[in-house]
């Protein structure tokens, strides 16, 4: 019989001789205007590793395999990988049931369930309250009464709101005035009559994810890009073009985020039903029921990590945030403040999660003291130290300075975000090298990005800081579709390939 062979073996033998021509990038620096040395040794040291795949793609790596799954796509996250992912890492790593993978950044929690349906045991973070709603809701599918299901849905469709009924579901300054009158009282009206009602927590935090999930169709705004785009029918458009109007301005566009806005009664319902059924199947063929337990702390892994135990888990699999300038609080903003959060929340959310804006203050300080508190300000300095020794990373900062000088970026800010981006999550390589078994396997899901004519090597420079505090480099997977450059930085500096990677590290 043919023996199969190991991922850990499959990872120890080159990768499979692929053309992997276009995805090497020969020019880091547009018009060779700053240094590149460092990104093109790191390009040369890792180009043997790195591998053009098919077993991933655009796709997998996104949310859109997960958006027709039962369960995985009870949470609308459009950040989210998919399950498919988490399964072929699964099976190459070879976890099997009882043992322990992480993911410091939940989000949705797809890591998280996957694991659960194959009886592994996860761990993990996340900082948003969104996440903590929908790991809820779905670890515990086995465990739903579906007849009370029923009922909520029957009793919530039933639902009348008096005509005098005075509450309103509360704004924040970037959402304010985001639904319909009738959406705006009803939102408040049906969260009171939940919470008042006697079901039980589980039934409530379904209730809470299906009304979170109904909220943006149900307004007049879209998720688009880092922003919410606004609707000319809301109050805010109307009101804005009101003034511009007086002051001569031109007015704001006619724009239609959606040509008919949900009536929010209805849209839950629909999720609800959608839920329910989920529930059926999954409880009538019995696929969630392995008994693996999920630890989900809400919390941020940059200040947990440090303090878990080492040598306790079999893989890692996970996708930060992209060094992209994308605002999670921002985009979340109306699921968040239906989540109970205000302004000063928000502002702080956005200041935890990992330096991805251009908004973020360094958090140095803080890691510093946290290690500190535990006793490990040597560790600390270990670790700072071997990043701010790291070249390649010393080459970008440097690059970004004289890009910044020669009024190459459009945002000073951008420069804070890049240094604080990896110097945060050098720290999060670094502890999870502690926490890792030996033998355990790490796959990190990221992309590369190009600011002011200067790519940015983020699997390769990753991998870099990975081998400095102990990690064995073993595959860089490279998804065939690159991405898509901005049309800024296509415009003022040509065409550049940005590969989307998963880099595989082993602690041996
Ligand atoms: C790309 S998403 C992960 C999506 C996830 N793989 C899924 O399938 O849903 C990155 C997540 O990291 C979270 N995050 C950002 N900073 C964090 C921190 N310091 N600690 C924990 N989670 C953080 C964000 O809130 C976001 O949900």
């Amino acid at each position: 019989m043919v023996r199969q062979i190991t991922f850990l073996e499959a990872l120890n033998m080159p990768a499979p001789t692929m053309d992997i021509g276009p995805y090497i990038t020969d020019a880091f620096s547009a018009d060779g205007y700053c240094p590149e040395d460092e990104r093109q040794a790191l390009e040369r040291k890792y180009a043997p590793i790195l591998e053009v795949t098919d077993k991933f793609d655009r796709r997998s790596v996104s949310y859109q395999l997960s958006k027709n799954d039962a369960l995985h796509s009870w949470l609308k996250y459009k950040e989210a990988f998919s399950a498919e992912l988490v399964d072929i890492l699964l099976d190459e790593m070879g976890a099997v049931p009882g043992d322990l993978v992480m993911d410091p950044f939940m989000g949705s929690g797809t890591t998280a369930l996957a694991c659960q349906m194959r009886g592994i045991n996860s761990v993990g973070f996340d900082i948003l309250p969104l996440s903590a709603v929908s790991i809820m809701a779905k670890a515990n599918v086995m465990r739903y009464d579906a007849a009370e299901i029923a009922r909520v849905i029957r009793d919530f469709r039933a639902l009348k709101m008096p005509d005098d009924y005075a509450g309103r579901t509360p704004y924040i300054t970037i959402t304010d005035t985001a639904y319909p009158e009738f959406n705006e009282r009803f939102i408040q009206f049906a969260t009171d009559w939940m919470a008042a009602s006697a079901y039980s927590a589980l039934a409530k935090n379904l209730f809470t994810l299906c009304m979170v999930n109904a909220l943006e169709g149900c307004s007049y705004t879209a998720k688009s890009g880092q922003y919410l785009s606004w609707d000319s029918r809301s109050k805010k458009v109307i009101e804005a073009n009101v003034q511009r109007a007086k002051a001569g301005r031109r007015l704001l566009p006619e724009h239609r985020c959606r040509e008919v806005v949900g009536n929010i009664q209805e849209a839950v319902t629909v999720e609800l039903s959608r839920a329910l059924s989920d529930i059926e199947a999954i409880q009538a063929g019995g696929a969630g029921d392995s008994g693996a337990t999920i630890d989900f702390r809400q919390r941020s892994a940059l200040f947990e990590l440090p303090r878990m135990e080492g040598d306790s888990l079999r893989g890692v699999i996970t996708s930060p945030p992209y060094c992209n300038r994308y605002d999670y609080t921002r985009t979340y903003a109306l699921e968040l403040v239906y989540l109970g959060l205000g302004e000063a929340e928000i502002k702080r959310m956005r200041q935890a999660l990992l330096s991805c804006t251009v908004e973020n203050k360094p958090k140095i300080e803080a890691i510093r003291d946290s290690y500190a508190e535990t006793g490990a300000r040597d560790r600390f300095e270990y670790i700072h130290g071997a990043i701010e020794a790291n070249a390649a990373f010393r080459e970008v900062r440097q690059a970004l300075s004289l890009r910044k000088a020669h009024g190459d970026l459009n945002n000073n800010g951008v420069i804070r975000m890049v240094e604080g981006y990896f110097t945060e999550l050098a720290f999060i390589f670094a502890e999870l090298y502690r926490i890792c078994k030996k033998g355990a396997t790490v796959a990190f899901i990221n992309d590369n990005v190009r600011y002011g004519g200067e790519i940015i090597p983020v699997d390769f420079l990753s991998t870099s800081f990975a081998e400095q505090f102990g990690f064995t480099a073993k595959r860089v997977y490279c998804l065939r579709q690159q991405k898509g450059n901005s049309s800024q930085q296509m415009k003022k500096y040509g065409r550049a390939a940005l590969r989307k990677s998963i880099t595989i590290w082993a602690k041996e």
